[in-house]
Formats: structure tokens, C-alpha cells, sequence
């Protein structure tokens, strides 16, 4: 499948007066992650209950892997998986049964069924837990479960809602593993966070989601270049080179002791193509150079969080 995975256009959603999705477009290309970046409350959950068919929007079309979902419910869900906020995982069944019990479900042959499920159980690394009840299970055991669960029935598209929220620093890295691996066989992964660095590390694009509008859509560093604070830092070998770099460049704020100039600007390839030009032209040799963005932090407090 290429092109489009997921597509939206005017999505609005409302619980009594409160509106909660306030006219949302998004178009997701197919085999990319996904990630939808927002604070608590800004909707999130609710965009993926309605992509994934759960909930029903007031307004708007989404079509997904190429079916409308208001007229053609079964045929998006065939194509999709949907890994919750809250995982699906039943405590009083083993990690095994919770496996086959999904394989029954979507009606896969028994011996089929028992090999996709140890097939599972071993990518995931559960397969030592498989027999003991899931109640015994640490929160990242259940995260994995719940996604493995997800991919029992091989669906072409993922949502996953928060998916390492809780995790620790290696479960988080080990689930990092298993989406990418996932991408790279050609799913594409509709993903929601807190984490502004499984964004970064994550995400072909990022959307952020405050007060249920999108505030902003791009790669990582496209949102990192809308925040003030980019600056490009050059190092002269001596105090002459910084005299004449500091005339050449107004605005610039220079540093005497570290013989560097601070230049803000955009942090983008022309802005510094464009400076680079200028010091040649006055044959300035440039010792060192550095490109500083802001991170995805900076840019999640400048855009997020403001009055309504
Ligand atoms: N079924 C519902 N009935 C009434 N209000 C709801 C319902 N579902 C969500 N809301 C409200 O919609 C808003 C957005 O909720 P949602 O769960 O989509 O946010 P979220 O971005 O996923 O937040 P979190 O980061 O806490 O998971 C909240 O104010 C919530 O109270
Ligand atoms: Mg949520």
C-alpha cells in the first residue's frame, strides 16, 4: 500500500458543550510513524478512538488503508490494530491464553493460531512468562503482551496510545524496537505520546494536539526551527577573524574569551548556506562551527498549554 494510511479532514468531536476535537486534518503516508504530541486532555485518546472506528465524529471524514470509516466499519477494522491507553490484557489468563484466546477471536486455524502465538511470545521475550497469569505480569511484560495481542491478527495499520507510558528506560527501548522492526516489514504506526523524545527518536511526523486543534505538523526538526532560540555558533582562531566575522554578521553577539560568535537564525541548510557565503566573501576562516535547535521540549512549552 502506498500513499495515503490514514486521512482526515474536519474532525469534530463534542461530549455535551465540550468540544473536544475542534476541526482536525490529518494525512498519515503509509509504512511512517505517526506520532500525535499532546498534554493531557488535549484530545488525543479521543482522535484515536475515532480513527480506529470506536468513536463517531459529529463532523468530518476519515477514510483508512482506503475505507471510509462511518460506511465501511468492518473493512477498517479488518486492516487496523489498536493498542489502548489501558491495556485490553485479561489477569485471570495466562500471557499463552491471552495470545490464543486473540487468534480465536479473529478465527485462525487452531495449529496456525499456536504457532503465530509462540512466534509472538518469542519476539517478545515472553515466552519464560507465557504460562503464568497475567496478573503476575511487570507493567512493560503487559505493554508487550497487549501489542502482541495487537499483532495476532497482522493488521496493516497500529494505534498505539501511549505506548511506553509507565515503561522504564529499557522496556521503553526494547518497545522503540518493536515499532521500528514493525515499519520496516511496512506497517505504519499512528502512535501518541507524552515523551517528546520517542517523538524525536520515533516519528517520520509529529502532530501537536492542544485544546483538541493542531497547533502544529512537521518532522521533528521543522518543529524545532518554529521556536525561537536556533542560533549557529562560529569560532575564530583569533581575536582579528572575530572583528571583522562580528561587523560582517549584525546581530550577532560575540563572545571575546571563547573568540565565538553567536548568529540566530532558523537553523535550516539555506539560512546557513547563506552565511557561510558571506564570510567567504570577506575571506573569513571559520575555525569551528555549530548548529543549535531547540529541542522538542522547547517547542512543546512554546506551542502547548496556553488559555483556550
Ligand atoms: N466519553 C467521554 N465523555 C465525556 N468527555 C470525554 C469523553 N472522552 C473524553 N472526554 C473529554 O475529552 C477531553 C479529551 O480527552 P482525551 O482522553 O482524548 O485526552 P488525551 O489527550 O488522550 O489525554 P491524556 O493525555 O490524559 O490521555 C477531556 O477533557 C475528556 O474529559
Ligand atoms: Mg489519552
Amino acid at each position: 500500500m502506498n500513499g495515503s494510511a490514514i486521512a482526515a479532514t474536519g474532525l469534530r468531536k463534542s461530549y455535551k458543550d465540550k468540544v473536544v476535537l475542534d476541526g482536525i486534518d490529518l494525512d498519515v503516508r503509509a509504512g511512517t510513524i505517526f506520532a500525535l504530541l499532546g498534554p493531557n486532555g488535549a484530545g488525543k485518546t479521543t482522535t484515536v478512538n475515532v480513527l480506529s472506528t470506536l468513536v463517531t465524529p459529529d463532523a468530518g471524514t476519515v477514510v483508512v488503508a482506503g475505507h471510509d470509516v462511518s460506511t465501511e466499519t468492518r473493512a477498517v477494522r479488518a486492516a487496523i490494530g489498536v493498542t489502548g491507553q489501558f491495556a485490553a490484557v485479561d489477569d485471570l489468563l495466562t500471557g499463552q491464553e491471552n495470545l490464543l484466546m486473540m487468534a480465536d477471536l479473529l478465527h485462525r486455524p487452531k495449529a496456525e493460531g499456536r504457532r503465530v502465538v509462540a512466534g509472538l511470545l518469542d519476539r517478545f521475550e515472553l515466552t519464560e512468562a507465557a504460562a503464568k497469569p497475567a496478573s503476575t505480569y511487570s507493567g512493560g511484560m503487559r505493554r508487550k503482551l497487549d501489542l502482541a495481542m495487537t499483532l495476532v491478527g497482522q493488521p496493516k495499520i497500529i494505534f498505539l496510545d501511549e505506548p511506553t507510558t509507565g515503561l522504564d528506560p529499557r522496556s521503553r527501548r526494547t518497545m522503540w524496537e518493536i515499532i521500528r522492526e514493525l515499519v520496516a516489514d511496512g506497517t505504519t504506526i499512528f502512535l501518541t505520546t507524552q515523551y517528546l523524545d520517542e517523538a524525536d527518536q520515533l516519528a517520520d511526523r509529529i502532530a501537536v494536539l492542544d485544546h483538541g486543534r493542531l497547533v502544529a505538523e512537521g518532522t521533528a526538526a521543522e518543529l524545532k526551527r518554529r521556536v525561537p532560540g536556533s542560533h549557529i555558533r562560529l569560532r575564530f582562531a583569533d581575536r582579528h577573524e572575530l572583528d571583522v566575522a562580528a561587523q560582517a554578521l549584525p546581530g550577532s553577539t560575540r563572545d571575546d574569551d571563547d573568540l565565538t560568535l553567536r548568529v540566530p537564525g532558523d537553523g535550516g541548510v539555506r539560512s546557513l548556506r547563506a552565511l557561510l557565503d558571506r564570510l567567504d566573501a570577506r575571506s573569513i576562516d571559520v575555525e569551528d562551527l555549530s548548529v543549535h535547535t531547540p529541542d522538542l521540549d522547547d517547542v512543546f512549552l512554546a506551542l502547548t498549554g496556553g488559555p483556550k
